[in-house]
């Protein structure tokens, strides 16, 4: 079955759930899934009964699709990603983006757990542009022109009208949020400390494993865009060493507002 294909077959099979009018897509990191549990009159979808739908591994991801009202705004939320390094293609990867815009989405909200370069651990992050160090790119084989053009543009991947509501929404209710770049790695190892030293000089402020490969889909086929970085920890070099566990516990500690900025955004959207 072509890309286009199973696309046309999982937008079929949600829609035939219920799953019809969708205004944003919401991507959950790790430890932030939780947001999803807010969703009113939801439709829970396992990963597992997905057609064409990878798989999802790592701590902190529950592997659900929820959809409904939240901030009064039909979302459908994806409780945990597919990585990379998890050794799923860029295909399934980015699969999710894809169905989100063949649904009618218009818009995405992406959000990670991210190393700080320039940021502390506790801080958010609007993402104002992405520096790809994957080595890889999920636009790499046949293009599909029904969704966008052989050589998108990524000049404004991220939207800049979505983060302007983003920045008067975290003021007005007075939770900081810094603008910043994000370079995505494969990963699964944390990067070293000379690695950290040259994304730095690269204008790096935060690093991570994930949200690249969904926005390069994202902005190939018009979908709006916002990224928010949840800083978990200082990059390696910063602090003496890095574990998913103080990720994770670092998240549980930003989440409430995670949550709160989040759904006023949707609201203010
Ligand atoms: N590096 C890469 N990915 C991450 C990090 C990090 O330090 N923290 C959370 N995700």
């Amino acid at each position: 079955m072509s890309l286009l294909e199973k696309i046309i077959e999982t937008k079929d099979f949600l829609v035939e759930k219920g799953l019809t009018e969708p205004e944003f897509g919401l991507i959950l990191g790790s430890g932030l899934g939780e947001l999803a549990e807010e969703v009113e009159n939801a439709i829970i979808i396992d990963y597992a009964d997905i057609p064409n739908w990878g798989k999802s591994t790592v701590v902190g991801h529950a592997g659900k699709l929820v959809y409904g009202d939240l901030a009064g705004r039909k979302v459908l939320a994806l409780q945990g990603r597919f990585h990379f390094y998890e050794g799923n293609p860029m295909e399934v990867v980015t699969f999710p983006v894809r169905v989100m815009k063949a649904l009618g989405c218009q818009g995405v909200i992406v959000t990670n757990a991210a190393g700080g370069i320039g940021y502390g651990p506790g801080a958010l992050m609007a993402i104002t542009d992405h520096i790809n160090l994957t080595g890889q790119n999920p636009l790499i084989g046949e293009n599909l022109e029904d969704f966008g053009p052989r050589f998108p543009d990524m000049s404004n991947a991220y939207t800049a009208d979505y983060r302007k509501v983003a920045h008067e929404v975290a003021d007005k209710i007075g939770i900081k949020l810094d603008d910043g770049v994000y370079i995505g790695v494969s990963g699964p190892c944390y990067e070293t400390p000379a690695e950290i030293r040259a994304f730095k000089t690269l204008g790096a402020d935060a690093v991570g494993m994930s949200t690249v490969p969904e926005v390069i889909v994202a902005a190939h086929s018009g979908l709006k865009v916002l990224g928010i970085s949840a800083i978990t920890n200082f990059a390696a070099g910063f602090q003496s060493e890095l574990n998913h566990e103080e990720v994770v516990a670092v998240t549980q500690q930003i989440k409430e507002d995670f949550k709160r900025l989040v759904k006023d955004i949707l609201a203010a959207l």
